[in-house]
């Protein structure tokens, strides 16, 4: 995505080695320095998925992340969303969610997976079609407030062909 207006070009890229000191920075800004310890990473021990590890540049500088997870949804594998973070002094301007708009599109055209689930800010995702995952039992690897967990379908009726929970939400095998 490329946004040319005057000395702010804005543009969403794949990240590279060069982003990853920006991302640290970032990511420590946003979740604090004892981040790895929250429940969410008990389903991130392997590297995020490449095609979806996404930053937002703006006149070159690193501004904002968002990366996701493989886990495993009962038998099926899924996208785990997150981290994503924008810098402290930019956000409010839409960065998030062009970063969200453009992951779900190049998530949906891979048509590898069926869904995303966030554990994230309840009123920031039903934005960009999210749905509350509580009626669909998960069971989650640690603590989790339950209404923080929502779904995007990827894929038509991939809710509805959920089964029955309780359904386990894993890291990947191995
Ligand atoms: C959450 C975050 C990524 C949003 O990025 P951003 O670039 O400021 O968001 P945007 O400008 O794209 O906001 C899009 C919309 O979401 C709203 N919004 C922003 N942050 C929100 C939040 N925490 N909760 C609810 N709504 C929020 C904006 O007001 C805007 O609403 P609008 O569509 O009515 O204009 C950013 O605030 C951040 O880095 N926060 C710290 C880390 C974090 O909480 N990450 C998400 C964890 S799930």
């Amino acid at each position: 995505m490329q946004n040319d207006k005057a000395d702010h070009a804005v543009d969403i890229a794949l990240q590279t080695d060069a982003d990853l000191a920006a991302i640290e920075s970032l990511m420590a800004e946003a979740f604090g320095e004892k981040r790895h310890s929250r429940s969410v990473w008990n389903l991130r021990p392997g590297p995020p998925v490449p095609e979806l590890c996404l930053v937002i540049r703006e006149s070159g500088e690193t501004v904002g992340s968002l990366r996701f997870w493989e886990v495993m949804l009962g038998e099926q594998r899924i996208l785990l969303l997150g981290p994503l973070a924008v810098r402290p002094d930019l956000r409010g301007r839409g960065f998030g969610r062009q970063l969200i708009a453009d992951a779900l599109t190049r998530a949906t055209d891979a048509a590898k997976w069926p869904l995303v689930l966030v554990s994230g800010e309840v009123d920031y995702y039903p934005k960009f079609g999210f749905v509350p995952a509580a009626p669909y039992g998960l069971d989650w690897p640690g603590f989790i407030e339950a209404e923080r967990l929502q779904f995007f379908e990827l894929m038509p009726d991939a809710l509805a062909g959920l089964p029955s929970g309780p359904l386990a939400v894993r890291a990947l095998p191995g």
